[in-house]
C-alpha cells in the first residue's frame, strides 16, 4: 500500500448535486433522537426507477455525527490494488469488474456451509445505513454512509463450530477483470481476517452499498466488509469467500511486511506505523485542502465504548 498519496483537487471531480440535501436531512434524523430512521436519500420512487438504489434505514445509534465525506471523494480516492496503486486507479479501471452473477461461499469450521448469491445476501437482513469513520494507516480519513447489516447475522446462519477462532475474508483475484492482479505487489488473492469476537461485534458491517446505492465498483462491489475501529486495509473488498479457521489467518498485508502490518491493526494514536505517525489524520474533502487543520486520531477510531473490552489486558504495542 501506500506508495503514493495524491491529493484530489475539487475541480478534478464532477460535483454531486444531491449531497448538500442529504446532509441536512441526516442532521434532522440524528437530532430527532430515534434509533432508526428511513435513510434520508431513499425514496420509493427512486427505488422503482433505479434498481441500483438500496432501501436502507439510518441507524442513528451507530452513526457518527461527523459530516459525511462528499460522495465524489468517497468514490474517486480509493485503495483497491487489484486495479492499480494510484488513488485514482480504481475509479478509472474498476469498470471491468463483473459484479453479477456473484456468489460468496461461507465455509470452513461451520455446521452449515453456505453459498449465497448477491440477491440472497441483499435479502438476508434489513439493510441499515451507518455513517462510519474510515481511518487509513496512511494518515487520511473519511466519513462514509455505508449500507449493510451486521456480519453476525450472516454468521448466525452457518453456525460456526466451537473450534472456529478466526474468520478469513478472501477477495476475488481474476486477472481478466483486475489488471493489478498481474503485478506482484501483493500476494493475491487479497486476504484479511478477524478474531471471532471481532467478527461478531455488531459494528462489523457486511457492506452492500454506500450513500443509499449499491456499492460502486471502486469501493468493493458487490460485497465487502467494513470494520470501523481498524485501519482501512482490514476492510476487504469484493469478497468471494468467508472461511472459519482455528489458526490465525495469514493476511496479504502482514505477508507483505509483518513489521508494518499486524493482524489486529486497531486504530491506535499511540502506536505509530514504522513510516507514518498515527497521532493525527487529514480528512479527505475538507474544503481547506492541504491547509486544513489535522484532526487528532482517537483510540479505536472513536469506537472504544463498543470495542475496547475485547482487548482488555492485551499489550496493544505488541499486538498491533
Ligand atoms: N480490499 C481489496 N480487495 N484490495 C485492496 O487493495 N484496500 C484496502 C481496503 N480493502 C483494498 C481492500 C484499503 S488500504 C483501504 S484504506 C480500504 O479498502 C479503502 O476503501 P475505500 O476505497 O472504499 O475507501
Amino acid at each position: 500500500m501506500y506508495f503514493k498519496d495524491k491529493t484530489i483537487l475539487a475541480s478534478d471531480i464532477t460535483p454531486r448535486d444531491v449531497f448538500e440535501n442529504r446532509r441536512s436531512l441526516i442532521k434532522t434524523a440524528a437530532a430527532g433522537g430515534f434509533g432508526m430512521a428511513l435513510a434520508p436519500w431513499f425514496s420509493r420512487q427512486a427505488l422503482a426507477s433505479n434498481p441500483e438504489k438500496l432501501a436502507a434505514t439510518l441507524n442513528t445509534a451507530y452513526s457518527s455525527k461527523d459530516e459525511p465525506t462528499p460522495y465524489k471523494y468517497v468514490t474517486s480516492y480509493n485503495n483497491f490494488y487489484e486495479f492499480g496503486t494510484d488513488k485514482s486507479d480504481p475509479a478509472a479501471h474498476a469498470n471491468t469488474l463483473q459484479t453479477r452473477p456473484w456468489t460468496v461461499s461461507i465455509e470452513g469450521l461451520v455446521k452449515k456451509p453456505l453459498t449465497l448469491d448477491i440477491d440472497a445476501l441483499l435479502k438476508l437482513a434489513p439493510i441499515e445505513e451507518r455513517i462510519y469513520r474510515l481511518r487509513c494507516v496512511e494518515g487520511w480519513s473519511m466519513v462514509i454512509p455505508w449500507d449493510g447489516y451486521s456480519l453476525s447475522k450472516l454468521i448466525g446462519k452457518v453456525e460456526p463450530l466451537g473450534s472456529a477462532k478466526y474468520v478469513e475474508f478472501i477477495s476475488l483475484a481474476d486477472r481478466k477483470q483486475m489488471p493489478g492482479v498481474s503485478s506482484n505487489i501483493l500476494d493475491w488473492p487479497y486476504r484479511e481476517g478477524l478474531r471471532m469476537d471481532e467478527a461478531m461485534n455488531p459494528l462489523t458491517l457486511l457492506t452492500l452499498g454506500l450513500y443509499g446505492e449499491v456499492l460502486p465498483k471502486q469501493n468493493g462491489a458487490p460485497v465487502r466488509i467494513v470494520v470501523p475501529w481498524k485501519y482501512g486495509f482490514k476492510s476487504a473488498k469484493s469478497i468471494v469467500k468467508i472461511r472459519f479457521t482455528e489458526e490465525m489467518p495469514k493476511t496479504s498485508w502482514s505477508q507483505f511486511d509483518s513489521r508494518e502490518y499486524g493482524f489486529y491493526s486497531n486504530v491506535n494514536p499511540q502506536v505509530d506505523h514504522p513510516r507514518w505517525s498515527q497521532a493525527t489524520e487529514r480528512r479527505i474533502g475538507d474544503p481547506k485542502g492541504m491547509f486544513a487543520s489535522k484532526i487528532k486520531t482517537q483510540m479505536f477510531n472513536g469506537y472504544a465504548d463498543q470495542v475496547a473490552s475485547m482487548y482488555a489486558g492485551m499489550d496493544l504495542k505488541k499486538y498491533y
